[in-house]
């Protein structure tokens, strides 16, 4: 099963709109014409959406938005959902990221519905899941993966989740210069694979699950190179040309 290689930069709240054209300029300029066999997607704030939207134009970078919420539309100040994600140019949305668990409240049972809401949208999902530093060391992994994954999934049948992606990110290896080591990664992602295949075996043969977490150009080949690693979503090093596209050319 060969799955097609996958590197997002998240680039959470940094970035003003013109600081996100020049980034995603940059970017782009720097992978023209690198390989196809690598899809690369880049997630800025929700207001530079449609303005790095126009700079990726004709090429085959896509976008993502870091969050959506569940209703599509009424009396919700504030929010952003899945029509105006997608109507600002974006193909994926990630589901969610630690940090959207952490400090805007999100639970098990908000990211079922966003998920269904990204596929209501026709926006492909990247589901978060990991665990923190004090459940790895009650041993209590692989039981938080499992609530996550299963949680967010709950009825969404494997027909409606082709192509998507799943990205493990312990929550003690973001931001933290921590990553995980390949093995803990591998072992992540195995069980993360053989839960999908327990739902159905072609479908978790085909889900690309992608390693998150202080990831670099430094220790990205030895996450790209276990078995079950099939890309990676990354913060900090994707704030950088340089970083971002030393990563991508190692998955390449
Ligand atoms: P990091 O963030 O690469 O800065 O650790 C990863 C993420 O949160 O997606």
């Amino acid at each position: 099963m060969t799955r097609r290689g996958w590197i997002g930069g998240n680039w959470k709240l940094h970035n003003t709109v013109a600081e996100s054209v020049d980034l995603a300029q940059g970017v782009r300029r720097r992978l023209e014409g690198a390989s196809g066999k690598v899809e690369v997607v880049l997630g800025p704030v929700f207001t530079a959406l449609w303005s790095v939207s126009e700079v990726l134009q004709g090429c085959d970078i896509q976008l993502m938005g870091q969050d959506l919420f569940y209703e599509q539309g009424g009396a919700y100040t504030g929010a952003v959902s899945g029509p105006h994600v997608r109507s600002a140019g974006c193909q994926y949305v990630l589901v969610g990221h630690s940090e959207r668990r952490q400090y805007f409240g999100e639970t098990v049972a908000s990211t079922h519905l966003r998920l269904k809401a990204a596929l209501a949208s026709d926006l492909i999902p990247v589901l978060c899941i990991g665990e923190t530093l004090e459940q790895r060391e009650q041993g209590a992994t692989e039981a938080v993966l499992e609530e996550q994954l299963l949680g967010a999934l709950g009825d969404v049948s494997p027909e409606g989740l082709q192509g998507w992606v799943i990205a493990y990110e312990p929550v003690w290896a973001i931001g933290t210069g921590h990553a995980a080591t390949e093995q803990q990664a591998q072992e992540a992602h195995g069980f993360i694979r053989a839960l999908l295949r327990r739902r159905d075996v072609a479908w978790g043969d085909a889900t690309r699950v992608v390693y998150g977490g202080s990831v670099k150009p430094q220790n990205a080949g030895g996450f790209l190179a276990q078995p079950d690693v099939d890309g990676a979503l990354v913060g900090g090093a994707s704030l950088k040309v340089e970083d971002f596209a030393a990563i991508v050319e190692q998955a390449s």
